[in-house]
Formats: structure tokens, sequence, C-alpha cells
């Protein structure tokens, strides 16, 4: 019996668990109501009298030295589970990086001027404080002409009068003071009107305006360089429409619209049962306006458009309050992530 227990704590000493259920065997081994120790304690009887106290001392130590062995194996392993937990793994998948996207403000604005650089527009841009002369006299508005409060004007200043802008137009007058045609650029950027918001309406907005000023510029060019922009921007089916109209800067003016791009011109509520959908004005340059850039209007002729980058994006992407587009909610915002 000396000899088994002897052999028995030589096995102990060495036991080694690489997991839970090692563990547990060895328990079960050992400790167990069938176990190893408890059956020796029932030999015990078994053996001569004289013996049974150092017998008993030696199964006490086996005991003892098999129940401080399975703790030990039990607290190493746990040990070993926490480095597991706390080690970095360097296989798993990353986490999600979120990029974030374009205004579509933005990505109206991109596209229109990606349309008009295809066929040979450059890109300006002018102040958005600007002066009477520019926003107004140079186009065209006479002084106390009623056409002035068309447009809610900002002042900053009176006399001289000093402005926010109201329209990009302004910008036609500043290229064509610094550039001799031929002339063909766009001007997209910000403008600013006295008007109270609304759904519909917003004191800051976006415009981007067109001009192309040369020699023989006719209104057959203006409709085809519309005609293109409307089919690039709003699909090849699209029908355009020229209706007269009147702007001090332009002789003759016309309103665009295109045929209603949901319906297809049958009627629906974006085109209130009409099958178009206005996008922008447009018309010949005034001589007289050619003449205030002195712009010979003997030799040069030309044409210029206009039209609201909200307007459009509301349309495009059927958006039915223009407030959406200045409160930057993310939920808003997130929808546009896949359009870059
Ligand atoms: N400036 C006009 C507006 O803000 C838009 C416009 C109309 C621009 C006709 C033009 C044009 O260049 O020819 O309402």
């Amino acid at each position: 019996m000396k000899e088994k227990v002897e052999q028995y704590l030589n096995e102990i000493k060495h036991f080694v668990a690489e997991t839970e259920e090692h563990a547990e065997d060895f328990r079960l081994k050992y400790l167990s109501k069938k176990g190893i120790v408890p059956s020796l304690f029932a030999e015990l009887l078994n053996v001569a009298p004289e013996e049974r106290k150092t017998m008993g001392q030696l199964l006490n130590n086996l005991k003892t030295t098999a129940q401080n062995k399975f703790e030990q194996l039990k607290a190493s392993l746990s040990q070993k589970d926490q480095v597991k937990k706390e080690t970095i793994d360097l296989t798993l998948p990353a986490d999600y990086l979120n990029l974030g996207s374009r205004h579509p403000l933005s990505i109206v604005r991109n596209e229109i001027v990606s349309i008009f650089s295809r066929i040979g527009f450059r890109v300006n841009e002018g102040p958005e404080i600007e002066d009477d002369w520019h926003n107004f006299t140079a186009l065209n508005f006479p002084k106390e002409h009623p056409a002035r409060d068309m447009q809610d004007t900002f002042f900053i200043e009176k006399d001289p009068d000093i402005l926010l802008r109201t329209h990009t137009s302004s910008v036609q007058i500043r290229v064509m003071q610094n550039e001799k045609p031929p002339i063909r650029s766009i001007f997209p950027g910000r403008v600013f009107r006295n008007e109270a918001i609304s759904a519909r309406a917003h004191c800051i907005f976006h415009q981007v305006e067109g001009l192309y000023i040369d020699e023989n510029v006719s209104f057959a060019d203006l409709k085809q360089t519309l005609y293109y922009f409307a089919t690039e921007l709003f699909g090849p089916d699209t029908k355009i429409r020229l209706r007269p109209s009147f702007f001090p800067f332009t002789e003759p003016s016309a309103e665009m619209d295109i045929s209603c791009f949901i319906c297809g011109g049958e009627g629906c509520k974006i085109c209130k049962n009409t099958g178009w959908v206005e996008i922008l004005g447009c018309g010949m340059v005034d001589p007289n306006v050619l003449a205030f850039c002195d712009i010979d209007p003997e030799k040069y002729t030309g044409f210029a458009f206009g039209m609201g980058i909200e307007r459009i994006t509301m349309l495009k992407y059927q958006i039915n309050d223009i407030r959406l587009l200045f409160e930057n909610d993310i939920r808003f915002l997130r929808q546009f992530e896949s359009a870059l």
C-alpha cells in the first residue's frame, strides 16, 4: 500500500491539464467518492492496527496533495483563459470605418460642373459680397427699376451700395471684364435673399450660372447646349421646353422646363400634373450688358443661363423640404453615402 501511495504521489505531481475536462478527469480519478483517495481510506480497515497510524498519515498527505494539485490546475487554467481573452486576434475582421459622405448639394454641383466641363466650359468664382454695380447696374437693371424688387436684397452698406449677391449673374460681369471672348464658363456659388424661410424657400441658397460669348453665338446654340445638359443630368429621354420670359440682362429671355422625369410627362405630384418642371432661366446676353463690360455688341453675341442647385437637388432626390439641406441631420445625410 505504501508503494502504491508513493506511486500515486508521483503521478499527481506530474499530472498536466490542458483543458477544464482534464482537470475534471483528475478530480474524478483521485477525489470523487469512487476515486482513488476514498477507496484507499476504505482499505485502511484491512491494515494491521499497528501500521494504521502511519498509513493514515500517508493517506492524509496523499489527499491534501491531490486537493492542492486540483486547486492549482483550476487556477492555472483560468489564468490561461484570461491571457487568451486579452490577446489581440489579428485575424479578426476590422471594425467598420465610417467614411462620411458628400452633401447632396455638392453631389449635384459636381455633376453639373462635370457635364459642362465635358463640352469645354471652365469654372469661375466671384465674391459673395458684391457692389450694386456688379449685381444690378451692369446687368441692365436700371436704377429705381422695379426689377430690383424681384430680388429682396441684404444690404451691408448704403451709398455706395454694398450687398450680399442675390444671384451668381454678377460673376458674368466680373468674367467679361477680365477676359476677352471666346468665353465659355460656369459659375457655381452661394447667393442670398431676404426671404422668409419655408419648405420651399431659404435666404441662403446656391446657383450655377453659365455664360458663352463668341462671334455668331445664336439662340440655337443655347437651346442645344441646354438640351445636352438636361439629357445628361436627367436621362436621355428628357425633353426640354423654352417659354418666353423676362430678365433684364437677357434679350430674348426664356425659362426652361424639362419633361417630368418621374411620370415621363403623364402628370404627377412633382410636375403638378402638367408633365413639365421648370429648372432654369436663360437668354441671349443683352447688348447693353456686353457694352457695360467693354465687349463690342456688334461683333459678339452670347447666351447666359442660371439655375438653383437646391431646386435641382430637390427634384432629383425628391426632397420635399429645402430646410433638410441645411439642417445637417445625419439621418438625412447618410442616405447619400452611396452617391459619392
Ligand atoms: N439670375 C437669375 C435669377 O437669379 C437667373 C438667370 C436667368 C440667370 C436668366 C441667367 C439668365 O443667366 O440668362 O433668378
